[in-house]
């Protein structure tokens, strides 16, 4: 038993209220440690869904969730949020408190592990601040710890939205199209720190990305979505042109 699957996806499906169409259909899937997972799929696909099912943001309409063995899909919201803590997330708009320094914007990343009272009043202990020192020193913001995020480049702030998920020292790690709004370079830098972080973690690793050259270059598995189904699972080598073809078009 060396290998059970950190999270398990079993005939997940999800239909929208409204719809009449699955965003996800009896959709199975098991992320395993030192995986680090890339998806591919056109927009609509289901790649968000599938995030916010692994991580307990959406209930299923059908199916099971599992985290760490345990079936979360059966979680009220306070045990969720608890599973959540151990997931850090980072988006394509980096969900950043604008206003608020790095370092604050950091801290933050403590709250679902904290006292409901220590959020509200902002208290931080010394250790707390040392953790977020720490984290932002390992995204190489720490000569930009006291500025407002709102004055950082794209590339800077997603580091800082890493650093924050860094600080709930989670054993998975998601990313929803988190280099969507970057330039090429800065697109692989980041790829290049989520790896390293991946790495020296030992996280479980899953990001939606829309380009294929990064999925190559750093998922040890791809996966490719089209209309709510897995239709690839596998290394990424065997993503070839027709499979791309497959992926991408109608
Ligand atoms: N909150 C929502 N309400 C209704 N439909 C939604 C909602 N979120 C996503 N959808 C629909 O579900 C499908 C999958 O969407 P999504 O998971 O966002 O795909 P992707 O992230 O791959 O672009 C799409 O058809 C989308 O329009
Ligand atoms: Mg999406």
């Amino acid at each position: 038993m060396d290998k059970e699957p950190i999270i398990k996806l079993e005939h997940v499906t999800v239909r929208y209220r409204g719809s009449n169409k699955d965003a996800l259909a009896d959709f199975n899937l098991e992320l395993n440690p030192g995986e680090f997972v890339c998806v591919l799929g056109k927009s609509g696909a289901g790649k968000s869904t599938m995030i916010r099912c692994l991580n307990g943001l959406h209930m299923p309409t059908g199916g099971r969730v599992y985290f760490l063995g345990e079936e979360i899909t059966k979680f009220n919201e306070p045990a969720l949020r608890k599973v959540r803590t151990n997931m850090g997330m980072i988006f394509q708009h980096f969900n950043l408190i604008p206003r608020l320094s790095v370092m604050q914007n950091v801290l933050t990343g403590t709250f679902g592990k904290r006292n409901d009272w220590k959020n509200l009043i902002g208290y931080f202990s010394k250790v707390e601040k040392e953790e977020a020192l720490r984290a932002i020193s390992s995204v190489e913001l720490t000569d930009h710890q006291y500025k407002r995020v709102e004055h950082l480049s794209g590339g800077q702030k997603q580091r800082v939205a890493i650093a924050r998920a860094l600080l709930q020292k989670p054993k998975v790690f998601l990313g929803d199209e988190p280099v969507a709004s970057l330039d090429p370079g800065t697109a692989n830098r980041i790829f290049n720190l989520i790896q390293r972080i991946h790495k020296k973690h030992e996280l479980v690793t899953l990001i939606n990305v829309h380009d294929v050259t990064l999925a190559k270059r750093y998922a040890t598995r791809v996966l490719a979505l089209k209309d709510g189904k897995l239709i690839y699972d596998g290394s990424p080598d065997g993503v070839s042109e027709e499979w791309l073809s497959r992926i991408y078009d109608e």
